[in-house]
């Protein structure tokens, strides 16, 4: 049985309410990413959007999990101005050594820029991802959005050694 790790940051809530159900279904650990930056209102909206665009990194929090622990690791992020959050680029840039080889990439986006901002996590790793999977606002504002991610995730899988 194959170790699975999630790990993901949200700042509004709906890449975590994803990424949990993917928890669940899979029976793999789960962590948030806490970036220690308040994002919470309209003044940080802006500056979170501007850290990403300048591709700054930010501070987390500590995490308890090891990615070199997992066979698999799935990575989740929202997309912030046609990239990755910042919580998620500073997670990479801090475990990009200790990632295995079957790696997924998950982006949250109100309606584009995902394939931009997997690029980008690719490059932090220096490797290309076993697999990825795109979710918008329009497809998780229905009620099927968790059978949708489940039928994505199992014909992911194949490409999964
Ligand atoms: C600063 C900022 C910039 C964003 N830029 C984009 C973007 O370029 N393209 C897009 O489709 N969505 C963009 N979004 C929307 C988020 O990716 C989307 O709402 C996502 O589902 C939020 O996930 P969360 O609730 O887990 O934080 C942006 C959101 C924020 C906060």
């Amino acid at each position: 049985m194959k170790k699975i790790l999630v790990v993901y940051y949200s700042r509004t809530g709906i890449t975590k309410k994803l990424a949990r159900s993917i928890v669940d279904f899979l029976s793999a650990d789960g962590e948030e990413i806490v970036d220690t930056k308040n994002r919470a209102w309209l003044l940080w909206y802006i500056r979170a959007g501007r850290d990403a665009a300048l591709k700054r990194q930010t501070t987390i929090q500590r995490m308890i999990s090891n990615p070199s622990d997992y066979d698999i690791v799935c990575i989740w992020t929202p997309v912030w101005d046609f990239a990755m959050s910042a919580a998620v680029r500073t997670y990479l840039t801090m475990y990009e050594k200790q990632l295995p080889a079957s790696l997924i990439f998950f982006c949250t986006q109100a309606s584009s820029w995902a394939e931009t901002a997997i690029q980008e996590m690719a490059n932090i790793v220096g490797k290309k991802p076993t697999t990825t999977i795109v979710f918008s606002s329009k497809e998780i504002s229905r009620d099927s959005y968790q059978e949708e991610l489940k039928k994505q995730l199992i014909q992911a899988w194949i490409f999964i050694d």
